[in-house]
């Protein structure tokens, strides 16, 4: 997505992110900038809520592994930044997005949304229900991320599967350097009981990373 096209959908509201530089060795790696990609949506789903793994109006459950996806957004000092929209694409489990320039000749899983949004709380704190990613020609699995915090500004990046072998050859992964590997990468385990695999995924957004409104 065009950088102007994506600070139209900004809202404005009142979130504040500290504007304070970053104090002290504590201060947390931010979170590497990355490419949009081709397949931001250029329809939005009707259902964009923040459980990827059903579409309203259907019973039908997504194919591939479910996983809850959680984090927060934090600034570089740990503090929480509360009221940031944080937005999710990826390609279904057959490796098919859900764009009109998708030239997979794949089945389309029906079930998955594609897309979905979130808002933090006042602990920084988001919750997805999605599926863990999967590779398609020329990638490896990575989850597109957009955290856009009212009246300052956005990030674009991607999660990446730590231990995933396919990160090896991926010509984005391999950009980064092996601090912004860790940044931007999540273990993916499985969870006690509900069968839902679980990753964490704190975004940590500062002046370096964050593209003004
Ligand atoms: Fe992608």
């Amino acid at each position: 997505m065009r950088p102007d096209r994506m600070r139209r959908v900004i809202v404005a509201g009142g979130a504040a992110l500290a504007a304070g530089g970053v104090s002290g060795a504590l201060a947390a790696t931010l979170t590497p900038p990355q490419t949009a990609g081709p397949f931001y949506p250029d329809i939005k789903p009707e259902d964009d809520d923040s459980d990827l793994t059903r579409v309203r109006g259907s019973d039908a459950v997504a194919n591939g592994e479910i996983a809850e996806l959680t984090g927060r957004v934090l600034d570089p000092d740990g503090k929480p930044v509360a009221g940031a929209r944080v937005e999710i694409w990826q390609c279904d489990a057959n490796g098919r997005y859900r764009h009109s320039s998708e030239r997979s000749s794949r089945d389309v899983d029906p079930a998955f949304q594609g897309f979905g949004h979130a808002l933090t709380g006042t602990d920084g704190s988001y919750r997805f229900r999605t599926i863990k990613p999967v590779a398609y020609p020329g990638r490896t699995p990575h989850i597109h991320y957009l955290v856009m915090v009212p009246n300052h500004g956005y990030l674009v990046t991607q999660l990446y599967v730590e231990g995933e072998p396919l990160n090896q050859r991926d010509f984005l992964y391999n950009r980064l350097s092996d601090e912004a590997k860790r940044a931007a990468s999540a273990r993916f385990e499985p969870g006690r009981g509900d069968g839902m695999l679980k990753a964490s995924f704190d975004v940590v957004l500062g002046p370096g990373n964050i593209t003004p409104a």
